[in-house]
């Protein structure tokens, strides 16, 4: 027992920013000594990474570990971790629940993991979510990828959104210092790496909580800013980044995207609802005219760019001719991908506790109708792909075809190809494009990168 490593599983949950936290976890594990099991049952630590968003995404959670508490009565040496936004919300309430728990801990203590196993390991059920200040990463990530990276800019948020737990959860904006941020991304460079995807709830507030503002008054440290000084890291041939508020966001940053050839022209920026009062009422701080004037900027700078955002149907009294407003935005801008969500009342947020919430019904019927109109704007966006010749880092082989590489293409598109993945991973190809489906394409390599639409663009 004692010469055997000890072997962990971590599944994640949630949004891009745990796919993150969940690799710097792994990382740490690693550092332990720990390997990693492929399933849960195989290993000895099992961590489950956790989303609170809405409420399917919770009650999963509650499932998995009734699992793992049974099996721990059988293998008391089994060491049961509960990290993320579901631990943060429920902190001690969890232990009570699954008195099995070993750690409870918030995602702002994701980075302490291995101080925190210690204590367990001597004996101790710990739970930790009180904030923190965020200590800057000095993990080894174990990343699931080795082409694309995740690199957090900003955690939390300071928005309130009416609907929203991440403020809860999350807690308040720290932003990472610029250097820090290039110093990671140069790392991965070196290791391979050909893009990376920068992260933050609400990514335009970074920098506001660095110190230094310029003479006109502005903080020195902005989005843009950070583009322009991380984006000759060498290697990194691809800067993505993710997740944009219409209310901060700003014509100096469409400047440097258009004028930045390795920043993708590919951006995701959430409106939520197409409707001013919901809007209102969800506390957003924009205006539909004011998402529709972004979003002809964007294309008045990229003509091509594609666009991406999240919407909510059913907030509590949204009435069906709002709801129509939303579809009738859509229809307006022709989203490259929506991501939908029935209105989910959440703990501690202001719209849970308001009396004018709608029937399950309404919003099912609402959503599906909705994703019914996605996926038709989604089918003919992906037609001006058709015959022309795409750049497609590739990034795996196809899991339904060996014979198949996938990768993206600037704007994102999912894309497969006949190829040898061993020649081809993290290689950016240019690849014709011969059949278009609403979300992915499939074409055939071409071999002269001049016949590339946009030679030598890496996106
Ligand atoms: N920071 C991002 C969103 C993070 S949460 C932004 O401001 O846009 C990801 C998405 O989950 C949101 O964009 C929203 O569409 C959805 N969402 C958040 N809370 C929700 C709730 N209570 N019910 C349903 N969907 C929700
Ligand atoms: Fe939630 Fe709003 Fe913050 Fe996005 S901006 S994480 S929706 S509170
Ligand atoms: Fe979920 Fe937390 Fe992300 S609630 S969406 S994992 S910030």
């Amino acid at each position: 027992m004692a010469d055997s490593p000890r072997r962990y599983h971590i599944t994640t949950f949630g949004c891009q920013m745990n796919k993150a936290d969940s690799e710097r976890m792994a990382g740490i594990l690693e550092g332990m000594g720990f390997q990693w099991a492929e399933t849960p049952e195989e290993a000895s630590l099992v961590l489950y990474n956790t989303c609170t968003i809405r409420d399917n995404a919770e009650q999963k959670v509650y499932s998995y570990l009734g699992r793992q508490a049974k099996r721990k009565h059988e293998q008391p040496d089994l060491t049961l971790v509960v990290a993320g936004c579901v631990a943060q919300q429920e902190g001690e309430l969890l232990l009570r629940r699954v008195p099995e728990l070993d750690l409870v801990m918030g995602p702002q203590h994701a980075n302490r993991l291995q101080d925190l196993l210690e204590q367990v390991f001597a004996g101790n059920q710990v739970v930790a979510t009180d904030p923190v200040h965020i200590f800057e990463d000095i993990t080894k990530p174990r990343r699931d990828s080795q082409v694309t990276a995740w690199v957090n800019v900003i955690y939390g948020c300071n928005e309130r959104c009416t609907y929203c737990v991440v403020p809860n959860v999350r807690g308040v904006e720290q932003s990472r210092t610029p250097e820090a941020i290039r110093a990671e991304m140069e790392e991965l460079g070196r290791q391979g790496f050909k893009e990376v995807t920068l992260l933050g709830q609400n990514i335009d507030a970074y920098g506001r909580d660095l110190p230094g503002v310029t003479a006109a008054g502005r903080h020195q440290h902005t989005l843009t800013d950070l583009l322009y000084y991380v984006h000759d890291v060498p290697g990194i041939e691809r800067i993505r980044f993710a997740t944009s508020h219409p209310r901060y966001f700003t014509e100096r940053l469409i400047r440097a995207c258009a004028e930045l050839p390795k920043v993708c022209e590919h951006f995701h920026i959430p409106f939520q609802s197409g409707d001013n009062e919901v809007l209102k009422a969800m506390a957003r701080g924009y205006t539909r005219e004011r998402y529709l004037r972004i979003i002809d900027q964007i294309r008045s700078y990229m003509p091509d760019a594609a666009i991406s955002a999240d919407a909510i149907v059913g907030f509590p009294g949204e009435t069906e001719s709002q709801f129509e407003n939303t579809l009738q935005l859509v229809e307006q801008v022709g989203f490259d991908q929506l991501n939908t969500a029935a209105y989910s009342p959440r703990p501690g947020t202001p719209a849970a506790l308001w009396d004018n919430q709608l029937s399950e019904t309404v919003k099912a019927d609402r959503l599906q109708r909705l994703n019914h109109l996605v996926a038709t704007k989604a089918a003919e966006r992906s037609q001006r792909y058709l015959g022309r010749v795409e750049a497609v880092l590739v990034e795996d082989q196809n899991p339904k075809d060996p014979l198949q590489v996938m990768g993206r293409t600037g704007g994102n598109r999912l894309t497969f190809f006949t190829g040898d993945i061993t020649e081809l991973k993290g290689q950016i190809v240019p690849v014709q494009i011969t059949t278009v489906r609403a979300f992915s394409l499939t074409g055939d390599r071409v071999d002269q990168p001049t016949q590339l639409s946009v030679a030598g663009v890496a996106c």
